[in-house]
């Protein structure tokens, strides 16, 4: 997107005018918090998924990094809205940011002041993988350890983590493969760059703990309660790369990425190479909650937007 506007520091201004300093204090030393949020368009018009719990997870990567946002859950939550009906999306992905802004250099960031900023864009398929949405994506085990949560508050989703993210990325892209699953400095499995990972043996769900340095994803929360409500059990444990590739299902979830079934690991074929029957079940059901098709969830996850 190149035109529409942007949110910054309470005012809608045009796309072109959302600019900072070459001076920011976030460009120089990561001292950013942000969030990724959706946008779906259900019959009764779009709403906005776990809008709360994304403003209150920003609130609280803020609060780990001595950053007052200066607004309130409920004034972020109606800035997100005014930002999509003001670009008139009826689907979209939206990016809430604080950072420490421009005025005095150096490491301590608290001098700066605070700017928030929410913009608004069209993003599809986050995560390709395979030639359709059954196809699985490959995965490569990366050589980059996740940061170790003693030396970053991994609770905070903070642009300082996404160094580690880019590099493992990047090295799964140019040895050819989709997406990297982190290991932590114990050697056991965290989540990918950006998305939260789930195994699948004997019909039992399983996903890393928090504490191994995993974001607490809102996608991965909403799979844990769809999944209880369909009486799949999850386990939340810690998990070996090499229980990865005998897993008989792996998928990804992330608000971006939404639910992506995993076809091979580190050149190890994931079942049959394609979503497996509970990730199907999870996916579907997944879509439904946020288009609104499942009334058990709709009250309490889904903000109309207009
Ligand atoms: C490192 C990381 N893990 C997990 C996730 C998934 O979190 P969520 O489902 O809240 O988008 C994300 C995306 O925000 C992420 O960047």
């Amino acid at each position: 997107m190149t035109e529409g506007k942007v949110w910054l520091n309470g005012s809608l201004v045009d796309y072109d005018n959302a600019k900072i300093h070459v001076l920011t204090h976030a460009l120089h030393y990561a001292t950013g918090v942000f969030e990724g949020i959706r946008c779906y368009k259900t019959v009764n018009g779009s709403v906005i998924f776990r809008l709360g719990d994304h403003m209150q997870r920003l609130l609280d990567s803020g609060r780990i990094y001595f950053m007052d946002l200066g607004y309130t859950r409920q004034q972020l939550e109606k800035a997100a809205i005014d930002t999509v009906n003001a670009n008139g999306m009826e689907e979209c992905y939206i990016r809430p940011i604080a950072y420490y802004g421009y005025g005095k250099m150096g490491v301590n960031p608290l001098p700066n002041k605070v700017s928030v900023a929410i913009a608004v864009w069209k993003w599809d398929e986050y995560l390709k993988g395979g030639d359709g949405a059954d196809k699985g994506a490959r995965l490569i085990v990366s050589s980059w350890t996740r940061i170790d949560p003693k030396s970053l508050p991994m609770g905070a989703k903070a642009t300082a983590n996404y160094a580690n993210s880019a590099l493992a990325r990047v090295e799964a892209i140019k040895a050819g493969f989709d997406e990297a699953v982190m290991l932590n400095a114990a050697g056991m499995v965290v989540e990918a760059s950006a998305e939260n990972i789930f195994i699948v043996k004997g019909g039992v769900l399983a996903t890393p703990p928090t504490t191994s340095g995993a974001l607490a994803g809102v996608t991965r929360d909403s799979i844990l309660a769809i999944a209880k409500e369909n009486g799949i059990s999850c386990e939340i444990r810690d998990i070996s790369r090499d229980e990865l590739y005998i897993a008989g299902e792996v998928f990804l979830t992330g608000t971006a990425a939404e639910v992506k079934p995993v076809g091979e690991i580190d050149n190890r074929t994931i079942g049959d190479g394609k979503a497996g029957k509970v990730t199907k079940q999870l996916k579907s059901f997944f879509e439904a909650a946020v288009h609104g098709k499942d009334k058990k969830f709709s009250k309490a996850w889904l903000t109309p937007i207009n």
